[in-house]
C-alpha cells in the first residue's frame, strides 16, 4: 500500500539553539550535506512507490525539516501541533495552513503536542508519548478529535524526548522499541500490548535507529542501526538504510523528517 508523506527540504537547516541533548550549536551542522542526505531519503520513499508532498521551508525555522512534528493526520483529520519551545512555535500554524489550504478539516490544539513526534498511529490505537514535550492532556484532546483510542506512554530518558525516537510501528499491529526509554509502567504496557515486539539495544537507540519508517514490508532506517537492521531482516523485512548523520546533529532521523498523511 503506497503511503503519502509530507516533507520539508532543509533549506534553512542549522543547529543554532539546543532544545534536546543531541543539539550543540558550537559544533554546528553542514546544510549542504543535510540537504543531500534529505534528498536521498525522499528518493528512497519515491523508489518504494510512496508519494511525497512538500511544504515550503520558512526562513528562521531551522527545525522545520522535521515534518513529523508538524501535525497528526488520521482518517483525513488534521490535529495541529503546538510546540513546547518558542523556537519552533511558528511551525505549528505553518503546517496547519498547508493542510487547511488543501481542504483538510483541521483542529488547532489547545495543549502542547508535537504531532507525530509523540503520536504514532497503529491500526487500532494511537500510541502517545509524554514526559518531555507533549502534554498528557493533549492525548485526551487527540482521542476526542480523532475518535481513536489513545494510549499514553511515559518517556524518561532526555535523549529520547519524542516517542518516535524510541519506538516505531512495524506493520500497524506490532512495533519495535527501546525499553529503557520508557518508565517501568509504560514498559509493562508495551510488553502487554506487543509481546512479539522487536526490542532494540542501547547501541541501536543511540544512533536513532528507532526513528524509522516502515510500510509493513520495507523499513527505512538509519544505516548505523546494525543489530536492529539484522533483526528486522530476520523477521522478513527489507531494510532500506539511509544516512542522515547531519540531521542527527539536531536530534532527528528519517521518521522525524516524515509526516504521514493518512487518508
Ligand atoms: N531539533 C528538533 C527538536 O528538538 C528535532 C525534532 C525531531 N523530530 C522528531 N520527530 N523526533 O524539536
Amino acid at each position: 500500500m503506497p503511503k503519502h508523506f509530507l516533507m520539508c527540504r532543509p533549506e534553512h537547516f542549522t543547529v543554532e539553539y539546543a532544545i534536546n541533548p543531541w543539539m550543540d550549536p558550537e559544533a554546528g551542522a553542514d546544510r549542504e550535506v543535510a540537504i543531500r542526505q534529505w534528498e536521498a531519503l525522499k528518493a528512497a520513499y519515491e523508489g518504494l512507490g510512496h508519494e511525497v508532498s512538500l511544504i515550503d521551508p520558512v526562513e528562521g525555522l531551522p527545525d522545520m525539516v522535521f515534518a513529523a512534528n508538524g501535525a497528526l493526520v488520521v482518517g483525513g483529520r488534521v490535529f495541529g501541533a503546538r510546540f513546547a519551545f518558542p523556537e519552533r512555535g511558528p511551525e505549528g500554524p505553518a503546517y496547519l495552513r498547508w493542510f487547511s489550504d488543501r481542504g483538510f478539516p483541521v483542529k488547532a490544539a489547545e495543549y502542547v503536542n508535537e504531532g507525530e513526534g509523540d503520536f504514532l498511529t497503529l491500526d487500532e490505537v494511537v500510541l502517545a508519548g509524554t514526559g518531555f514535550r507533549t502534554d498528557p492532556r493533549a492525548h485526551q484532546e487527540a482521542q476526542e478529535f480523532l475518535g481513536r483510542p489513545v494510549i499514553s506512554l511515559s518517556l524518561v530518558d532526555p535523549r529520547f524526548y519524542h516517542l518516535d525516537t524510541a519506538l516505531f510501528s512495524l506493520d500497524g499491529r506490532n512495533v519495535a522499541y527501546y525499553p529503557d526509554a520508557f518508565s517501568a509502567g509504560s514498559q509493562e504496557v508495551l510488553r502487554r500490548l506487543f509481546p512479539d515486539a522487536v526490542l532494540a539495544s542501547a547501541a541501536d537507540a543511540e544512533v536513532l535507529g528507532l526513528n524509522a519508517v516502515s510500510d509493513g514490508e520495507h523499513v527505512v532506517i538509519n544505516a548505523e542501526a546494525a543489530e536492529l537492521s539484522l533483526e528486522l531482516k530476520r523477521r522478513g523485512y527489507t531494510v532500506i538504510p539511509v544516512d542522515l548523520s547531519e540531521l542527527r546533529k539536531a536530534g532527528g532521523g528519517p521518521k522525524c523528517c516524515t509526516l504521514e498523511i493518512r487518508a
